[in-house]
């Protein structure tokens, strides 16, 4: 009996703390065979870019479920039209404003997603719209031993209200309510996974660090983001169409890069449902 040849996950780093560009063909991905190996590595380097790699709508679907449990977003199942342009995506496109900013995706799930997976049909001009990551495992571990002492432990209270105010300063009390009434969450600062790896969950949506007062509180959180988004843990991608991305939500954070909205920037979205909760917080 002949034996099939397995197919083997051919990758290069991008940058050494974060991304990794995949190399193999639509139909070797397709295959399903590479499911677990890609995972394996979105765990390890935060990012996976697959460029031009042209899926279809229903291949993007197909591929997605090659690496775990889909998610889905809205009635059907199907890829999420990601645009600022309301045009296009009347309900959401208010509440994407967000994404401008560095943040984690679903932090109101006690299960967090696991991972997104975007798909480029229509960039921006070149210079805008790229999507930038931080690797929140590498930059937690690159943290001084005295600061990691410091902040193991503390509880953070998220809500998406409070991603509001970076793109809506003086929001309408109707708006606020509209946020708010999504509700909050309280999670730890430093995430130990069952891995036993460990990274910080911070972005826009952080409200406030636990039994800090307003002022101690920013310079944790504000201090935490801009260390995580050095150079050394970041990576910009410029998205050529066809480009596919995918990244570990429960390791990163991302946001989109400024964009005009008009410009018909078009994206397509699924996601992987999350597999582990965020470790108890407190
Ligand atoms: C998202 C998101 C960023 C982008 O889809 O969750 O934040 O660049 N997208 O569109
Ligand atoms: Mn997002």
């Amino acid at each position: 009996m002949a034996t099939s040849a397995k197919i083997e996950l051919r990758a290069e780093d991008i940058k050494p703390q974060i991304g990794s560009r995949v190399l193999n063909t639509k139909d070797e991905l397709l295959s399903g065979e590479l499911g677990d190996a890609l995972r394996d590595l979105m765990e390890q380097r935060g990012v996976l870019v697959f460029p031009q790699i042209n899926f279809t709508e229903e291949e993007q679907v197909a591929f997605t479920k090659t690496m775990g449990r889909f998610a889905q977003e809205g009635d059907r199942e199907g890829v999420t039209k990601i645009t600022l342009d309301v045009k296009e995506n009347p309900s959401s496109a208010e509440y994407l404003k967000g994404s401008l900013y560095w943040h984690i995706d679903g932090t109101r799930n006690d299960v967090p997603i696991l991972a997104s997976l975007l798909t480029c049909k229509v960039p921006s001009p070149k210079g805008t719209g790229n999507t930038g990551f931080s690797n929140t495992y590498t930059a937690y571990d690159a943290l001084p031993d005295e600061r990691k002492a410091e902040i193991d432990g503390l509880t953070v209270i998220h809500g998406p209200w409070a991603s509001l105010f970076y793109h809506t300063p003086e929001p309408s009390l109707a708006l606020l309510e509209n946020y708010q009434r999504i509700g909050e969450a309280e999670l730890p600062l430093v995430w130990e996974h069952k891995s036993g790896r460990k990274s910080l969950v911070l972005g826009n949506t952080a409200v406030a660090v636990k039994g800090k007062t307003p002022m101690e509180s920013a310079a944790i959180l504000h201090g935490l983001r801009d260390w995580a988004t050095g150079p050394e843990f970041t990576y910009s991608h410029e998205w050529e169409p066809g480009d596919l991305v995918i990244w570990d939500n429960t390791g990163t954070m991302h946001r989109a890069e400024a964009f005009d909205p008009s410009s018909g920037r078009m994206m397509l979205r699924t996601k992987l449902e999350g597999e582990e909760p965020w470790a108890s917080a407190g």
